[in-house]
């Protein structure tokens, strides 16, 4: 029987990737139902609410869910849906890997990082204070415990998928109790695993050898803020943002998402990429078990990428998505 998952189509590029996507997942077999659901902005014009309440009860119901990204105002509005959602349904361990492609070209080919970020705390807790007319205080929480399960899935990680090297990457030399928590915690979880090498780097550090020398890095945890700038700049190591997957994994529910934003520059232009969010697809796919049909997307995206006729401008390919999308339908059937 098909296994239900809820898909929610958010702002901008999304309903548009989201659609390339799961066109795909129907060519390759992938034994899926969707509940689906419009979420973002234009949801909230309409009928009043960010996330419709049966689209909240869908992902409780089915505890997997395929999302696509969502406009957040800056400076003003509402709080992001995201760091809602993931605090919601407590999904702790954002996972995302970042893999040198040989068909798109960039000044590196040997990058393969996968960063562990933890999810739900850190300055994403939003509380901010306005002390006076000229002062406003932000709150950064670390706990032990939010700390130990990201760490520990990491090192778990390492060993699972054969890997070597776990990096904590932090700023404890200034922020000693938040980040000089973080970082015992990890030297403390480390000894627990012998068979792999544990170092840590100070953020700022691990930017400039990221960019240098991007090879070195192998997994990495770190807290909330490091981890969402880190990994971007991790996916412009690659080839940019349309190539960067993502999991938000909690011990209840699933949440698969490309790491970018709804893309308004680019949004009903019909070339986005959608290799990120058909990835995050992929990832899902295996945590399901679906491992096989994981394996031949996968497969198709890679010759696909390797053909600038179909690909998409972002990675200089010379195709839309709609070009993409058949490209990647044909390889597979
Ligand atoms: P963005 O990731 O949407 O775009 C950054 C740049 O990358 C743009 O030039 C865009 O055209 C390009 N890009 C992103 N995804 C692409 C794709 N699939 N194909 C081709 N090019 C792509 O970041 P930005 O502009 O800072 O944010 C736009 C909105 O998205 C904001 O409201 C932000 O809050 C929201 N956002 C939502 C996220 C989510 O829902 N998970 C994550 C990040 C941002």
């Amino acid at each position: 029987m098909d296994r239900k998952i809820t898909v929610f189509k958010g702002d901008g590029i999304g309903p548009e990737i989201t659609d390339a996507v799961l066109e795909i997942l129907n060519a390759a077999g992938a034994g899926l139902k969707y509940e689906i659901y419009r979420v973002g902005n234009q949801e909230y014009l309409d009928n009043g609410a960010l996330i419709p309440d049966a689209a909240f009860a869908s992902f409780e119901r089915t505890k997997v869910l395929l999302k696509s990204p969502i406009t957040t105002p800056v400076g003003k509005g509402f709080r992001s849906l995201n760091v809602t959602l993931r605090e919601k349904y407590d999904l702790y361990a954002n996972i995302r890997p970042a893999r040198s492609n040989s068909a798109v070209k960039t000044p590196f080919t040997d990058v393969d990082i996968v960063v562990f970020r933890e999810n739900t705390e850190d300055l994403y807790v939003g509380k901010e204070e306005r002390i006076d007319e000229d002062t406003v205080w932000a709150t950064k929480i670390i706990t032990r415990k939010a700390s130990e399960r990201i760490i520990r899935d990491a090192f778990a990680y390492a060993v699972a998928h054969g890997r070597r090297t776990v990096t904590c990457v932090h700023k404890a030399n200034i922020l000693k109790m938040s980040d000089g928590m973080f970082l015992d915690i990890f030297h403390q979880i480390s000894a627990e695993y012998p068979q792999i090498a544990a170092n840590d780097r100070i953020v700022d550090n691990v930017c400039m050898q990221l960019v240098m020398n991007p090879g070195q890095f192998d997994v990495m945890v770190m807290p909330n803020l490091y981890g969402d700038i880190v990994s971007d700049l991790t996916s412009g190591l690659i080839g940019g943002l349309g190539l960067l997957p993502s999991s938000n994994l909690g011990s209840e529910y699933a949440m698969f998402e490309a790491v970018h934003g709804s893309a308004p520059d680019i949004a009903g232009k019909g070339i986005a990429n959608p290799t990120a969010l058909l990835w995050s697809a992929c990832m899902m796919l295996e945590y399901l078990g679906k491992d096989s049909c994981a394996a031949r997307i996968r497969k198709a995206v890679d010759e696909v990428l390797a053909d600038a006729a179909v690909t998409t401008p972002d990675i200089h390919g010379h195709g839309n998505t709609e070009s993409y999308k058949n490209a990647v339908i044909a390889h597979l059937v």
